[in-house]
């Protein structure tokens, strides 16, 4: 049955829709003051191609304008960073990041050392680097490449001396990850308000 409604309620809100993502597009363009490059070979990473969701969240507009990750050390963002981490990395980089197929990530070496700042390892996780350590984009929203960020950071075991990521008060702090280590769900934080 024709319902003249119905179709103009469904094209309205496709349309409602489509202009949301425009304006999310815009919305990141604008906001990042930094430029993202692929690890291997420098070209510009386009923030457009994210995934829609994710990509406008508080943390999210910090993390563009500053460079730096704001859930690092963040007891409400760690939990949901550990999740991410197992199910997207610790099958080939191992459970605690201390290495497997892909290299270790919780020690004081990196391959590439612009992975010792978060926009170095943001720009890894987004654009990949070589042989199986492929781009994330299409596979992580932006909220929670910096959620997994946030969580191999607090895997690292090293000196705090090697860990420029930190702020001098997160170096003060810092305790490594030890196995069995639980956060609270209502832990207060960036992430506590958000889904999940
Ligand atoms: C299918 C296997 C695979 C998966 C899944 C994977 N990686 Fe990798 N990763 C690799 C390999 C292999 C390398 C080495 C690439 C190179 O040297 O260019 C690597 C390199 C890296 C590096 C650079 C390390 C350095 O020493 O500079 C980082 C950071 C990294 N991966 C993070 C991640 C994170 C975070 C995830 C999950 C979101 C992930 N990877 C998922 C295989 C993988």
């Amino acid at each position: 049955m024709f319902n003249g409604y119905k179709i103009y309620k469904t094209a309205s809100l496709i349309l409602g829709g489509a202009l949301t993502s425009v304006l999310a597009l815009a919305a990141i363009a604008q906001t990042s003051s930094i430029t993202f490059r692929n690890t291997i070979t420098g070209e510009v990473l386009d923030l457009n191609d994210a995934l829609p969701e994710g990509r406008n969240t508080e943390g999210v507009q910090k993390f563009m304008q500053t460079g730096v990750n704001p859930y690092n050390e963040d007891k409400s963002c760690l939990k949901q960073g550990e999740q991410i981490f197992l199910s997207a990395c610790s099958g080939c980089h191992g459970h605690l990041g201390e290495g497997k197929i892909g290299p270790g990530l919780n020690d004081d070496y990196w391959t590439y050392p612009e992975n010792t700042t978060d926009v170095g390892i943001f720009s890894t996780i987004f654009g990949g680097a070589k042989a199986s350590m492929g781009p994330q984009y299409q596979n992580l929203q932006l909220d929670e490449i910096l959620k997994v960020m946030a969580w191999v950071r607090h895997l690292y075991k090293d000196g705090v001396d090697q860990a420029p990521w930190f702020t001098e008060e997160q170096k003060k702090n810092y305790k490594p990850y030890k196995q069995g280590e639980v956060f609270a769900d209502d832990a207060p934080g960036a992430c506590k308000t958000q889904a999940k």
